[in-house]
Formats: structure tokens, C-alpha cells, sequence
């Protein structure tokens, strides 16, 4: 995926690698997809059964790394027992030339690639914020705290007193880091506070790697509108399941409630039509989606195909293209002029 001509982005390129006999008809993996293993035990809270969608993220990101897909030095501190699991891939979102920038990863739970990035040091000073519940963020905050190769990339990670919220504000070149504990759809409320340490001033990318479509739509609509309203120069990439009505999608669905998971944007948002009126509808004056198996044929490059394919050859072609059929990736940005006022409409 290095050499890939767009920009990276996340994939289920690991998925091409499932063997066995299970299958894959139906599964959302990794990303608190959908497992038909129903439990008898007591039903813990949404919020709860939700947060677990990081640790099935975790499990994939691990799998990816030990099956040769992802070089990540960092996914192994974040997984507490032996996992099987099959796999996601996930890279770095953005290049980063010559000024400051920020990004900010909403539901990033454990996900490792800000200590990739800082590991590989950045020649421009890049604001970092990652969001998650603080039940997540404080387990994050003591991986950091108790892993050497993790303090290594971040030596000062400081908590903010009587907050779930924690940074490092000590990195090379100014760069910060800020991982936020809070419940994003505090962020939808009218009145809310923006996250610590967030510029306004500065070139914004705001990921949501599978998060929100874990919110009511109006309060996805309202976190982005949070963002949107406060800063400028901002561009989005959403990486989300699609097509919840054919008969792969019904099967998604049905295994993600077999979880008591429940994704309420996949009726509003269920197409890359869908998605990109979303993106416009949030003011975004570009907006494209893909799916995932676009961007595989399209996008990735023959010389990554043939590695990929390599790693563990894949028996299941059919199953890899309705499955990546069925994610997707959309992103937008606005039209900035070189004062950082907008040009775009709206
Ligand atoms: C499927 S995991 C994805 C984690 C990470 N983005 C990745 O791709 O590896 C979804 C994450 O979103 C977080 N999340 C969902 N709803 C949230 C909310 N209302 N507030 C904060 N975090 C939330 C969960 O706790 C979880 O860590």
C-alpha cells in the first residue's frame, strides 16, 4: 500500500487472507462488526457493548501486523490476552508538507498509527487529537504510561486534572498529542466545549474510522457540525459499512444485533451516493465515496496486489468483494483560500 497513488487509507485488505471453513458471508470484522456468537450472559449498556468495538479493532490490527500486512511495533501493547482474529489494515491517513496541521480521530480507541507517525518524526508540527470514551482513553493513557517503546514516542503523557483527557505537548518540532476521554455526543450539544487544545487556524482533517456510525444520525450530524462551525480549513475522511439491504448487508446487520450493536447512520447513509450528499450536506464543497473493493482494483497498486496476495494467497474472491463491496470510504474538504477564509459555498 506504500505506493499507492491516493492517499492511504484504511482497508480490510487483511480480510483477502481469510482461510478456513467459516467463511465470511455477512461478517463485519474488526470494527465491531458482526460475529454470530450470541452470549447468554447479562446484556452490558450499549455504550459498553459499543466501547468493545475497539477491542475486536485491536484484535484485527494485531492479526494484520502478525500476518505480514501492517508493520505497527505498537499494536501488541493494546491486545491483553492471546487473540485470534482475522484482520484489518489500517495506514496512515495524510502526507503532511511544510506547515502546521492537525488531525483529529474521533472514536480512535486503540488505534496505533499516531505513534507511527510521531515515530517516524515529522518534519512539521502536527496536532494530534484522538476521541474516545474515557473508560478507553484512561486504558490508553496506561499502555502509554506502563510500555517503554510507547513512552519512548510519547515521554510526558500528562493527564489533565479531573478530566479523562490526557496529552503530550513536549514532541519534536511542537508537535501535541491529545487524547480526549469524553462521549462524543457531548459534542453535539448546543452549548458544548471544544476539545482542549484544538487550533481553528490550521488545516483540520477529521477522521471517523468506524465511530460514527455508532450515533444517532442527528448527533453524527451535530459532532461534524462541531467541527464545521469551528474550523475553517477542514477536510473529513469517514470510513463506514454500506448497504444494509441486500442480502450480504441483512446478514451484517442481523449478526451486528446478535452483539445488541446497533449502527443507526447505515439506513440514512447506505450508499456512496448517500454518503457524499452527506459530506455536501455538511458543507463540505468536494465530497467522493468509494467502496472498499473500488479502491482495492482501482487505487492499489499491481506491485501491493502481488504482496498482499502473497502473504497468504486467498481462496475466498467472492466473499473479499462482497465484503469490501460493503465498506466504504468517503471524504470531502473545503475550498480554502490562502488567508484560511473559505471560497466554497455556505
Ligand atoms: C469499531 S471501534 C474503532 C476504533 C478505531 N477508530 C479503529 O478504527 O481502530 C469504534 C470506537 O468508537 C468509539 N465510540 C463510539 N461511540 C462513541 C461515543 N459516543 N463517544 C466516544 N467514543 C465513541 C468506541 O468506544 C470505539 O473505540
Amino acid at each position: 500500500m506504500a505506493n499507492m497513488p491516493a492517499p492511504s487509507i484504511p482497508n480490510l485488505l487483511t480480510l483477502r487472507g481469510s482461510r478456513g471453513g467459516s467463511g465470511t458471508r455477512g461478517r463485519i470484522r474488526g470494527r465491531g462488526g458482526a460475529q454470530s456468537s450470541a452470549t447468554t450472559a447479562p446484556t452490558p449498556s450499549h455504550d459498553t457493548i459499543i466501547q468493545g468495538t475497539d477491542t475486536d479493532a485491536a484484535i484485527s490490527r494485531m492479526s494484520a501486523v502478525d500476518l505480514g500486512y501492517l508493520d505497527d511495533p505498537y499494536a501488541r501493547f493494546f491486545i491483553q490476552a492471546p487473540a485470534v482474529g482475522a484482520a484489518v489494515r489500517r495506514l496512515p491517513i495524510i502526507n503532511r508538507e511544510g506547515q502546521e496541521r492537525q488531525i483529529v480521530s474521533l472514536g480512535a480507541g486503540t488505534d496505533t498509527r499516531v505513534f507511527r507517525l510521531f515515530q517516524r518524526g515529522n518534519q512539521h508540527k502536527l496536532i494530534y487529537h484522538e476521541v474516545d470514551f474515557p473508560t478507553v482513553t484512561d486504558k490508553k493513557h496506561h499502555v502509554v504510561r506502563s510500555t517503554a517503546a510507547m513512552s519512548t514516542v510519547l515521554p510526558k503523557p500528562e493527564a489533565i486534572a479531573e478530566t479523562h483527557t490526557w496529552r503530550d505537548e513536549t514532541l519534536p518540532g511542537g508537535s501535541q498529542y491529545w487524547c480526549h476521554g469524553l462521549d462524543l455526543r457531548d459534542l453535539s450539544k448546543p452549548d458544548a466545549t471544544p476539545l482542549s487544545g484544538l487550533r481553528t487556524d490550521i488545516p483540520t482533517l477529521l477522521i471517523s474510522e468506524c465511530c460514527l456510525c455508532y450515533l444517532e444520525v442527528a448527533d453524527a450530524s451535530k459532532v461534524m457540525k462541531h467541527f464545521t462551525d469551528r474550523v475553517p480549513h477542514l477536510s473529513v475522511v469517514l470510513y463506514e459499512p454500506i448497504h444494509p439491504h441486500d442480502p450480504f448487508g441483512r446478514q451484517m446487520v442481523s449478526n451486528l444485533a446478535a452483539r445488541h450493536i446497533r449502527m443507526p447512520t447505515l439506513e440514512d447513509y447506505a450508499d456512496i451516493s448517500k454518503q457524499e450528499a452527506r459530506l455536501r450536506d455538511a458543507g463540505f464543497d468536494t465530497a467522493h465515496s468509494l467502496t472498499i473493493e473500488r479502491i482495492w482494483e482501482d487505487w492499489v497498486s499491481p506491485e501491493e496486489k502481488e504482496r498482499v496476495d502473497g502473504l497468504e494467497g486467498l481462496d475466498e474472491v467472492e466473499e473479499w468483494n462482497l465484503l469490501a463491496g460493503h465498506y466504504s470510504v468517503s471524504w470531502g474538504w473545503r475550498e480554502i483560500n490562502l488567508d484560511g477564509w473559505r471560497i466554497g459555498p455556505g
